[in-house]
């Protein structure tokens, strides 16, 4: 059987994508960015994930405003880093899992979440940032990755109780696949920041820190918070964080936080980055009993 064990969180800040491409990242100025990621880059060699699915927004990358999915899943063989303005970033080429993708596609539309399959796309900083961060400079990435795209772009995004259910059907679909499969899932984004506008530099630290203290046993509390209220709270761009929440759906209801990182600024914004194990399997049956 298929099982998902671990879930990560981290923002996907393209700056990041462009020191590591520089050869910079090692830079002494760079370190209190990178030296929260040192745990991670260990970590993820001890877990060895088969596939990773890979929760993140398109930024009017592959889609744009002609075409807005809600939630997109990858289904593809595989998928190429985008060019984004300045030439593609010089990564592996993301390698898909096919097979896995199509069993979560019908499994989540049998379940409600009327999902847009995507074959063909290009895979924008979003999601590539990600893979750099925790795995580094690769000649290959290390695992398969399915790419979950959710529109965060452009106003309606979905609620964040959407997002935390559609984490848990992906649970459910993944875990009756008949494969041993080792499935990670990532949510990606956030933390506070606005880009652009009059409130652009917009950074909400105690809202951040208190996100990431609440997402570990008062994910509903979060599920709850409006879009409306991520813009005011942290910045137009914040609201990126709903996707976390997928990742989190995703996991048992009791989970071991086992790193954290925060820090700003980063570009003109704030890092946030997470490590969940889940609990061992009889504790969270007992912690759901606790809560019904
Ligand atoms: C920036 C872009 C992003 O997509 C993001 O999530 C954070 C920061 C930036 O351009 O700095
Ligand atoms: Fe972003």
């Amino acid at each position: 059987m298929a099982n998902i064990t671990c879930g990560l969180g981290t923002s996907h800040i393209p700056l990041l994508g462009h020191i590591i491409d520089k050869g910079e990242s090692a830079d002494e100025k760079w370190a209190p960015i990178f030296d929260g990621f040192q745990f991670t880059k260990q970590w993820i060699k001890e877990k060895k994930p088969d596939v990773v699915i890979l929760v993140y927004n398109d930024h009017a990358t592959a889609f744009d405003m002609k075409i807005i999915p809600t939630f997109a899943i990858g289904c593809g063989e595989e998928y190429r880093p985008a060019d984004e303005g300045y030439g593609a970033r010089p990564v592996p080429i993301v390698k898909g899992a096919p097979k896995l993708a199509w069993h979560i596609t019908e499994s989540l539309i049998k379940q409600g979440f009327d999902m847009t399959i995507v074959n063909e796309m290009d895979v924008d900083h979003g999601l590539t940032v990600p893979l750099s961060m925790v795995f580094g400079e690769v000649e290959e990435w290390p695992c398969q990755v399915i790419p979950l795209a959710v529109n965060t772009v452009v106003y309606p995004a979905p609620t964040g109780e959407r997002c935390l259910a559609l984490g848990k059907a992906i649970r459910t679909a993944v875990e009756q696949f008949p494969e041993d499969v080792n499935v990670q899932v990532w949510g990606t984004g956030g933390m506070s920041h606005q880009l652009l506008g009059e409130r652009a530099g917009l950074i909400n630290r105690e809202w951040d820190l208190a996100f990431m203290d609440d997402l570990q046993s008062d994910y509903d509390k979060l599920a709850a918070i409006s879009q409306v209220e991520y813009i005011r709270e942290s910045g137009t761009e914040g609201c990126e964080m709903v996707m976390w929440l997928i990742m989190r759906g995703a996991l048992n209801h009791q989970v071991n936080e086992i790193h954290r990182h925060y820090h700003v600024p980063v570009s003109n914004t704030a890092l946030g980055h997470l490590i969940y194990e889940n609990a061992d399997i009889a504790v969270d049956l007992k912690a759901a009993e606790d809560v019904a």
